[in-house]
């Protein structure tokens, strides 16, 4: 991880071997701090600019080499179009392809980063965020030169007047050391990445005062009478681990948590019912939601909210041996509801049921849960957007509200009741498929027997929890979606340029 720092020097004297600045419109060389550095470089930026015809596109970058003694090596301008973007997506593509480009650089070890003279609410914290998730890599390729990057300074300009800079680099390092906990743990395959490898990171992440991990093995779990996620989990030959996280510094502890759940299966073969090859390659993956939830407790260990939160994970792999659950198969769980299987596949319903039975009898004020639950939300929505199911209006848009901020797509889906006989069978009180049409909707609807009244929003996070191209501030693999929107919800950034 890169270090990120904020400085109220002068960016034109501090040492760098890259200096960044922003170009926004037409009028960018009349800002003082570019009309300033013109001027000491002897007009070279305006000669320059005319020279490519530089407009100051969105992504349009120029590099500037100067000849003269400057404490910068190379000053790299970079278009920000002819407005100032104010969507958070867009600063984190445009920082985070910029960082991109800094990392393979073989000599760049220090960058410097002036903000603009008037940068849109969110972009200095967006900014620090692309900073650490552009330069993220989990390769393990042994041939890899490793990148020279190791920091990034931030300037801001003097018309910004009294930043709270520091804070704003502390809480965006900290949310996206949450998210890139969550990337690696997607990266890491099945083979490593199994239920053990997540409780001993929960365990990890409970080291912090004010944090508790408490990992329940396989007769705990059958004491709680877990039996749906012992069912999945008994297909397998790694044990299972239900992994709870609690949060509650000093002064909380008679607030109503709130809950966050993730699915947490470490490897998802479909079971009995096996997927095909295809459909089984990426599902080391099948834990995103987990991940999500590790990671933005690791970020809230590091925030330090004064907020009482749970997390919770029910940890396991599905998996086809002699001793696994098989279609026809009648269970009952700790919610009380018996679920007819008909389908192995439709495991990571019956895992988050247990959890979320356990979820409601905290007391919770609102329960999340994060999963990779149905390849239909993708069909719905695409590779890049989380289906948002909530029983909660004023949850639901509170969630679109902080995904919007945090520069990650969210789309709600309707819980529709008229379906909840599509998973009524004749002989058990549920049935874990619904069919084909609306499968990311029956799910949703499979859950919601669980948390009954409580305010509980799902976000099915099957698409955009990974993604097969590095692009921007987004590294191929695991992409640790969930992490910067729950951070957004739970714990914004302090008013001001954050
Ligand atoms: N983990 C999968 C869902 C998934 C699919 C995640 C593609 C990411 C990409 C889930 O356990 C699953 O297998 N769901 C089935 C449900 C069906 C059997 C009702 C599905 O979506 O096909
Ligand atoms: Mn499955
Ligand atoms: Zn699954």
């Amino acid at each position: 991880m890169i270090k990120t720092t904020f400085s109220k020097k002068d960016p034109f004297v501090e040492t760098s071997d890259v200096l960044v600045m922003f170009a926004t419109g037409d009028k960018w060389l009349a800002s003082p701090s570019s009309k300033k550095l013109d001027q000491a470089l002897g007009g070279l930026i305006s000669r320059r600019a005319k020279q490519i015809s530089f407009g100051a596109d969105q992504g349009e970058v120029m590099d500037i080499v100067p000849n003269g003694k400057t404490s910068f090596a190379s000053l790299r301008i970079v278009g920000l179009g002819a407005h100032m973007p104010t969507d958070s997506f867009e600063h984190l593509k445009i920082v985070g392809t910029t960082m991109r480009w800094l990392r393979g650089q073989r000599h760049v070890k220090k960058v410097s980063v002036l903000l603009p003279a008037e940068p849109a609410a969110g972009f200095f914290h967006n900014a620090v965020m692309a900073a650490h998730l552009g330069t993220y890599d989990f390769s393990k390729k042994v041939s890899q030169t490793p990148s020279s990057l190791k920091s990034v300074v931030f300037f801001a300009p003097q018309s910004l007047g009294d930043v709270h800079g520091t804070a704003v680099v502390k809480h965006a390092a900290a949310v996206a050391q949450g998210v890139m906990l969550a990337r690696t743990l997607v990266n890491e395959p099945a083979d490593t990445c199994t239920p053990a490898m997540l409780a001993n990171t929960a365990k990890k992440i409970g080291d912090t005062p004010g944090m508790t991990a408490t990992i329940w093995d396989k007769a705990r779990i059958k004491k709680e009478g877990m039996d749906l996620f012992l069912a999945v989990a008994r297909g397998s030959d790694l044990p299972p681990k239900f992994i709870i996280l609690e949060w509650a510094p000093r002064g909380t502890a008679k607030q109503k948590p709130v809950v966050v759940v993730g699915k947490g299966l470490t490897f998802d073969s479909g079971g009995m019912n096996l997927k095909t090859a295809e459909g089984m390659l990426t599902m080391k993956a099948d834990m995103g939601g987990s991940a999500a939830a590790l990671g933005f407790m690791k970020a809230v260990s590091l925030v330090k909210p004064k907020k009482r939160i749970i997390m919770l994970v029910a940890a396991c792999e599905n998996m086809g041996n002699g001793s696994a659950y098989k279609p026809g198969d009648i269970i009952t769980g700790r919610g009380k509801l018996s679920v007819e299987i008909h389908n192995t596949d439709a495991e990571g319903r019956l895992t988050l049921a247990d959890a979320l039975s356990y979820a409601v009898d905290q007391n919770p004020e609102r329960i999340v849960d994060l999963a990779t639950l149905t390849g239909a939300v993708v069909v719905a929505l695409g590779m890049e957007t989380t289906g948002l199911f909530s029983n909660d209006d004023a949850m639901a848009d509170e969630l679109l509200k902080a995904a919007k901020g945090a520069g990650e797509d969210m789309w709600r889906m309707p819980l529709n009741s008229r379906l909840m006989k599509l998973i009524v069978p004749p002989a058990a009180d549920l049935k874990n498929t619904g069919g084909r049409w609306g499968g990311s909707i029956t799910a949703a609807l499979f859950l919601q027997a669980f948390v009954k009244d409580t305010p509980w929003a799902h976000l099915d996070i099957a698409g955009p929890a990974d993604t097969a191209k590095a692009e921007g501030h987004l590294s191929f693999g695991g992409t640790g979606v969930g992490v910067a929107t729950l951070a957004q919800w739970l714990m914004p950034p302090e008013h001001g340029h954050g």
